[in-house]
């Protein structure tokens, strides 16, 4: 810096903040205007998503490095998981054998297909899972769940890539008898007879 004459730092200065300048009423025009398009079948352009990249993964880095990960090998958490995961995870992210959902082909950003990619650090995944992301559609399902449910789906997750359809349908079917599980209750009798009476009486009070 000492060699540069303070001709050339104050041009460069100025320089510098002409550009900042142009960017700032850019971004202010972007967002007042209405004609950015919020809508999800349309990608965002490249520098926004780049940002909206950066900006989830250091985030989710910062936030989650003081994260103290247990022992996720152990099986029962990994059953337990697997079936957490199938009741509330594979509309979204897929599994073994589930290739395709309505939802997923209309969500953007497009959920992780999970069944294939793996997870990375788990402290990571785990503060992903229970605080969610803003503005993707995935969910905080720490507000539902307490930390323990969550690691047992942090522990199903870095199996399931290794998994075949049958091995993954074995294992939330010998976990489906707990109560909390999402899979219906095939237990449950159907009422064999339709309430007539009662759908005409509903029909009276409010006829015209
Ligand atoms: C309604 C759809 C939806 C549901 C349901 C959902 N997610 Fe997500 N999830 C997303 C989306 C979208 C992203 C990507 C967010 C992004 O890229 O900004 C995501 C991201 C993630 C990530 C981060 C992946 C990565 O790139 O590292 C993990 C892990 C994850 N979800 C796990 C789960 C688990 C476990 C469940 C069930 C308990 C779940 N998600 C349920 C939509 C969903």
């Amino acid at each position: 810096m000492t060699i540069s004459p303070s001709f050339n730092r104050t041009s460069a200065a100025l320089t510098l903040g002409a550009i900042a300048l142009a960017v700032a009423l850019g971004l202010v025009v972007m967002v007042y205007s209405g004609l950015y398009s919020v809508a999800a079948d349309e990608p965002h352009y490249l520098f926004v998503s780049n940002i909206l990249d950066q900006l989830r993964d250091r985030s989710v880095s910062r936030h989650a490095r003081d994260v103290v990960v247990p022992n996720l090998e152990d099986p029962a958490m990994i059953a337990e998981g697997a079936e957490h995961y199938s009741g509330m995870c594979t509309g979204c992210h897929l599994a073994p054998g589930v290739t395709d959902s309505e939802i997923r082909t209309g969500l953007y950003p497009q959920p992780p297909n999970l069944a294939i990619r793996g997870i990375g650090d788990p402290k990571a995944v785990f503060w992903t899972i229970k605080h969610g992301i803003k503005m993707s559609g995935m969910p905080a399902w720490g507000t539902s769940h307490e930390d323990e449910a969550i690691w047992n789906i942090v522990a199903f997750l870095r199996k399931m890539p290794s998994m075949s359809p049958e091995a993954y349908q074995a294992l939330i079917g010998t976990s489906g008898e707990n109560p909390e599980s999402g899979t219906p209750d095939h237990d449950k009798p159907h009422d064999p007879s339709p309430d007539h009476d009662h759908s005409h009486a509903h029909q009276h009070d409010h006829g015209h």
